[in-house]
């Protein structure tokens, strides 16, 4: 009896490996036998933007406007102890000079910026690192020029009405 049973056992061991063999050999040679593979359906990664300018605005759009929104606006804004700059105005605050190597310095966080105190405002070089894989500075330094083109190309007059908190305090005597 306890022969048979042994055997029994060998002969199932034996028939589940041909069936899995089979089956495994089955699913090779149906899938040689289906359609082409479609590789060209492998699309580029989303936020390959090549356009500085757009990519510029895709990272303000998903990093910046949730503070400073269109004009300092942003829907966080009112959540913060300091205002956050309307940065359409930086030219127009400084005498209609945009600069852009400060704005990056100010941007990135990780150099210190003269006369520039640090608030609530957070150090986009790091988080840039992390959050957009980037592996050297050079890279989230390039990132952070892009922001800086978009945002020059969002400055304007500073709005009739409205003064500047840098204009000269015209005394008349
Ligand atoms: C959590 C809210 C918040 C977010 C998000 C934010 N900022 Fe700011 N930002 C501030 C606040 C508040 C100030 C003003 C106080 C200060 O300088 O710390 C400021 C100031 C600035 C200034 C200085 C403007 C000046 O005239 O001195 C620049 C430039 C700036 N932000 C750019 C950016 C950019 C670019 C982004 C997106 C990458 C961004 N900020 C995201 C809150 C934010």
């Amino acid at each position: 009896m306890k022969r048979i049973t042994k055997l029994n056992k060998i002969f199932y061991t034996l028939c589940l490996a041909f069936l899995l063999a089979g089956a495994a050999q089955f699913t090779v040679s149906c899938n040689n036998a289906g359609q082409p593979k479609e590789t060209a359906a492998e699309e580029a990664p989303v936020h390959e933007e090549t356009d500085p300018l757009a990519r510029g605005k895709e990272l303000y759009m998903s990093y910046c406007q949730i503070c400073h929104g269109e004009h300092g606006d942003g829907p966080m804004a009112e959540l913060l102890k300091l205002e956050p700059t309307d940065l359409t105005l930086i030219a127009a605050e400084r005498g209609g000079t945009f600069p852009a190597e400060e704005l990056r310095k100010i941007i990135d966080g990780t150099e210190e910026v003269e006369g520039h105190g640090r608030g609530d405002m957070p150090i986009w070089g790091l988080t840039f690192q992390k959050s957009e894989n980037l592996v050297t500075h050079e890279e989230v330094k390039e990132e952070i020029g892009k922001i800086v083109i978009y945002l020059q190309s969002i400055q304007r007059e500073a709005p009739a009405g409205t003064e500047t908190s840098e204009e000269p305090a015209e005394g008349e005597g």
